[in-house]
């Protein structure tokens, strides 16, 4: 028993745990109580942001170009409400909570404005410039955009310390992280309020600073490009699949990239690798292909309702888990150095809860500590 509470894996265990209280932890020294969302997209992240605040308890207007756009959003969060709720009346009420607003009327009374239109710079502009002239003064405004500068979108907003990032996961329901983002000017009560926001909303808040990727996606793409280069070298998928989920992580790089996307997955390494590098040749040969990942059926591996098809695997080399890693841990290290996270234990935190990286090695800069101080 003893030997067991002193196992490293019990110690970093237990320490998930602290790491998650101190993410509850946010958004707690606000008196900020938000009863009516207003989202602004209805597509993949909009519709799931808006069907899980109403889930838990807000009132959310969901605004698109039209109704038929907002429709699919709608009968998508009544397939989730049933499956969670079970009880008719509570999904009769969560539906209730969710309101089609193709007009937008409900800015006006929104406490939290969240946009998650198309990654179009000057839609956003022009968008949070209509906005900020309905929305109530002390509302808060944020966008969920994953790539585009947060000061470049405020410079839409007559008061550009009004915005801030609230950056969800895909999918909405699943993923336990937000990122709360510092735009350069971000209002630190806005700031504030935001997180007390991802708290009523049973998310943890990460705060964030405004640079390529935040933390999550900054670690998760250079890891997902050494996967694909390793593809390249010859190595099948599969194997490399399975030396990351040897080493704990929850999906392989390469299953990882068919699920976000492998038109998103060349965006992303575009924007972190800013050029420098070759994107990895497979990638690109699926892409111009039109196979995207899961939702063409076909990218690295060949789906069957929704399940990749995947050869037995053999022997995964040696120091191939290592290699796959060695990038994501330094990606982390690199963000704590530039202060994109406040702290190493907050790197950790975020990358946990945002990737799932192996919860028993105590996130990524717990793993370099620990690594340096073996013997
Ligand atoms: P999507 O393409 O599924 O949905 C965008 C929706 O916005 C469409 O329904 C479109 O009709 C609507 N729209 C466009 N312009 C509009 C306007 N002016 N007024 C009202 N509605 C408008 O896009 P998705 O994937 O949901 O992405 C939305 C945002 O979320 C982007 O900023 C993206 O960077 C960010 N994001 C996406 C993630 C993902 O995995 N897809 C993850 C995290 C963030």
């Amino acid at each position: 028993m003893d030997a067991i509470s002193r196992s490293p894996t019990t110690k970093n265990l237990v320490r998930v745990y602290y790491l998650q209280e101190r993410l509850k932890g946010f958004g707690k020294d606000s008196d900020f109580a938000p009863k009516h969302l207003h989202v602004i997209g209805a597509g993949v992240m909009g519709g799931d942001i808006a069907a899980w605040a109403a889930l838990r308890g807000l009132t959310v207007t969901l605004q698109d170009q039209s109704i038929e756009r907002i429709a699919p959003a709608i009968q998508r969060a009544a397939s989730a409400f049933k499956k969670k709720l079970r009880d008719d009346t509570q999904v009769r009420f969560a539906l209730d909570r969710l309101i089609p607003d193709p007009s937008g009327q409900g800015a006006r009374q929104a406490d939290v404005v969240i946009e998650a239109i198309f990654e179009n710079l000057e839609a956003k502009q022009k968008l949070f410039a209509d906005i900020e002239t309905i929305a109530k003064p002390d509302a808060v405004l944020a966008s969920n955009t994953s790539s585009l500068k947060l000061e470049d979108i405020a410079a839409g907003l007559k008061n550009p310390s009004r915005l801030i990032g609230i950056h969800f996961f895909n999918p909405v329901a699943k993923m336990p992280l937000v990122e709360v983002v510092a735009g350069k000017d971000s209002d630190p009560q806005a700031l504030k309020r935001g997180m007390a926001f991802v708290r009523k909303i049973d998310k943890l808040a990460l705060p964030v600073k405004s640079a390529p990727g935040f933390l999550v996606n900054a670690v998760l793409a250079p890891y997902m490009q050494e996967a694909m280069r390793c593809v390249d070298e010859g190595i099948a998928p599969e194997v490399v699949d399975e030396a990351a989920l040897a080493f704990g992580m929850p999906l392989g790089p390469i299953e990882l990239a068919d699920t976000v996307g492998l038109d998103i997955a060349v965006a992303a390494g575009a924007q972190l690798a800013s050029g420098i590098t070759e994107p990895p040749r497979k990638l690109m040969e699926l892409v111009n292909a039109g196979h995207l990942g899961r939702k063409t059926g076909r990218g690295f591996y060949t789906y069957n309702q929704g399940k990749p098809q995947k050869a037995a695997v053999g022997q995964v080399p040696a120091g191939l888990a290592e290699r796959l890693i060695k990038p994501f841990l330094a990606a982390a290290q690199r963000c704590v150095e530039q202060g994109v996270v406040a702290d190493a234990e907050l790197a950790d935190a975020g990358v946990i809860f945002g990737t799932g990286f192996a919860p028993f090695r105590g996130g990524p800069m717990n793993y370099l500590k620990e690594r340096n101080e073996q013997p």
